[in-house]
């Protein structure tokens, strides 16, 4: 590879001559630990996205849980976010450490709780499954379940303590990782790019607007040449791979300094209806979130704000008490069997990194190694290798010329 480097205006080129090896689209968590690493790696990276506060990062609530989040059938999703979970504090450590920005990083476990005992029943049966998969889960009287967390309504008939599922500020994280990767010598470029094929592989990117950046044109197309293009757009990115929106809307509110109602992540079933509260140490809590198909719709709707709020306070309350700070629905990129699309895919040269759905923040320090390891020419480990997008047969990509993710 060519030895590290800030990718640069090369000394007589033209305005607008940018080098890079390898160029990632989207400055989301999955975009920018990717460019980080990659860096790392000594490749000279730029990053693209004209906003990077405008993906599902923005919304996530930044669960980190494997187990509280395990659907069945979904084995090779949960050996992954088992290895995600298993790596993430020295992940989040090393963020904090190159950027010097904390990532909110807590191990505070997470409680699952049931309302009434239709819920109850459903919470045993997830936790049989759970526990057939020699998952460690605890199951607990609603008194337990008050004990551990006395802000829950007198209502709440049981619970499961997941001690091993903790959580991350996904804003926090995405500032760490913008600013690690800065420092490693990405370069940012806010700007909407397209992926350029020619002679059948990825040839680099282009600004279809230009770019807002100063060593590129200003209002006009530039193009961006690179050896490797890395598509972390997330469901941007369903034109051309097997990815499909799926909207999460997400109410965040602000806990009294002080005075907070919840010490770890409560996960309730409410009447068969799913939410969760996740507290942050400075106050904030995040009350999500819908699971919505309806195509690439990021609107806030009353309906949906009003059923999260209704939920919510249903478990806890005192949720009516505190400051609704804002509300934002982004939609997750789901793949057709949940597992990413993680590897080469489509024409030589181009990696695709999305298809993360429900666990694009917890999946973000594995899919950046792994996209780290494959443009370096090294393994990708077992759990990773499941995601490899060949599964769906040849992205639509082949045939164009320029991909709009
Ligand atoms: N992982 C939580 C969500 O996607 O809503």
């Amino acid at each position: 590879m060519v030895p590290p480097g800030k990718p640069s205006t090369a000394p007589g080129a033209r305005r607008g001559d940018v080098r890079a090896d390898v160029v990632v689209l989207g400055g989301g968590v999955t975009g920018a630990a990717c460019a980080w690493r990659l860096a790392q790696r000594g490749s000279r990276v730029v990053l693209v996205d004209p906003d990077e506060t405008a993906g599902a990062s923005r919304a996530a609530a930044g669960m980190l849980a494997p187990v509280s989040e395990l659907h069945h059938g979904e084995e090779d999703l949960l050996a992954l976010c088992l290895r995600a979970a298993g790596g993430f504090a020295g992940y989040a450590a090393e963020v904090a450490a190159a950027s010097g920005l904390g990532t909110g990083y807590r191990a505070s476990g997470t409680l699952a709780v049931a309302l009434d005992a239709g819920d109850r029943a459903r919470l045993a049966r997830v936790r049989e499954v759970q526990q057939a998969l020699g998952l460690e889960v605890e199951a607990l009287t609603g008194r337990q379940c008050r004990r551990a967390e006395p802000f829950l309504d007198p209502a709440v008939c049981g619970g499961s303590l997941v001690r091993g599922d903790h959580q991350v500020d996904p804003r926090r994280l995405l500032a760490g990782l913008l600013t690690a990767a800065e420092r490693a010598g990405v370069r940012r470029v806010r700007a909407r790019g397209e992926v350029v094929v020619r002679d059948g592989r990825a040839a680099g990117v282009r600004l279809p607007d230009g770019s807002r950046d100063g060593d590129l044109p200003v209002d006009r197309p530039a193009d961006l040449p690179a050896d490797v293009v890395v598509l972390a757009t997330g469901a941007r990115a369903q034109r051309h791979v097997p990815v499909r929106p799926v909207k999460g809307q997400v109410a965040r509110l602000r806990m009294p300094a002080g005075e907070h109602v919840l010490q770890r992540t409560v996960r309730g079933l409410v009447r068969d209806r799913e939410v969760y509260l996740v507290p942050r140490e400075d106050g904030e809590l995040v009350v999500g979130a819908t699971t919505e198909e309806r195509g690439f719709d990021e609107r806030v709707t009353a309906g949906a704000v009003h059923d999260l709020l209704r939920d919510a306070q249903a478990l806890v309350p005192a949720v009516a008490e505190l400051e609704l700070v804002e509300v934002l629905a982004r939609c997750r990129p789901g793949s057709p069997d949940n597992l990413p699309l993680i590897g080469f895919g489509g024409v030589p040269g181009l990696v695709l990194a999305t298809g993360q759905y429900r666990n694009g923040v917890l999946l973000s320090g594995v899919t950046a190694d792994a996209v780290a390891a494959l443009v370096h020419g090294g393994d990708v480990v077992p759990e990773v290798a499941a995601c490899d997008p060949g599964r769906f047969g040849s992205p639509r990509a082949a045939r164009e010329e320029v991909l709009v993710p």
